[in-house]
């Protein structure tokens, strides 16, 4: 019993960030492009966001709240930005679904702070299918995990 919780909680330690990530990127249903930014900014930082995306050697801007930056040309009233609960922004871009190039990295930065994670097109998921993934597999491993430490202590 305490093995296989032990390799439950190992096992969970290591899928954890894979699966609980900082971003996310997914398509949703109306084809707009979505990518959640999870990143926990300390409490006393000035908050301020970016979104770009980067394919090849050229990062492109999307969104940006930081003052003095802009989003480039082409993404320009394209995409908006909103709070996530309990912290992070979601950016939803529009009409690029189709125009999104093959491999790219998402980036997105909030108070200096840098998350970033690398799709290939063919492989982005529909929004309705990362949710359930990440609302069940998250707070099922958390759990576990928890009742692991907690057994442990
Ligand atoms: C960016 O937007 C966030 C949320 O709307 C706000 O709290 C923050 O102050 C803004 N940052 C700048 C530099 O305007
Ligand atoms: C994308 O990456 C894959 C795997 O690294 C590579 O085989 C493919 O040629 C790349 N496609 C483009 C358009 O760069």
């Amino acid at each position: 019993m305490v093995k296989s919780l032990f390799v439950y909680g190992v096992l969970g330690v290591l899928l954890v960030p894979v699966l609980c990530d900082l971003i996310t990127v997914c398509v949703e249903d109306d084809e707009d492009l979505r990518v959640d930014c999870r990143i926990n900014p300390k409490p006393s930082q000035y908050n301020s966001y970016e979104f770009s995306w980067s394919s090849g050697s050229k990062e492109t801007l999307i969104n940006t709240n930081v003052s003095g930056s802009a989003a480039d040309v082409q993404f320009k009233d394209q995409s908006y930005v909103e709070e996530l609960e309990p912290h992070g922004y979601r950016m939803t871009l529009s009409g690029f679904t189709h125009t999104l190039p093959y491999n790219t990295t998402y980036i997105c930065k909030i108070s200096k702070v840098v998350a970033s994670v690398y799709v290939e097109r063919e492989h982005l998921l529909p929004c309705s299918a990362v949710s359930m993934f990440l609302k069940t597999s998250c707070s099922w491993i958390v759990c576990l995990l928890l009742f692991f430490c907690h057994t442990h202590s």
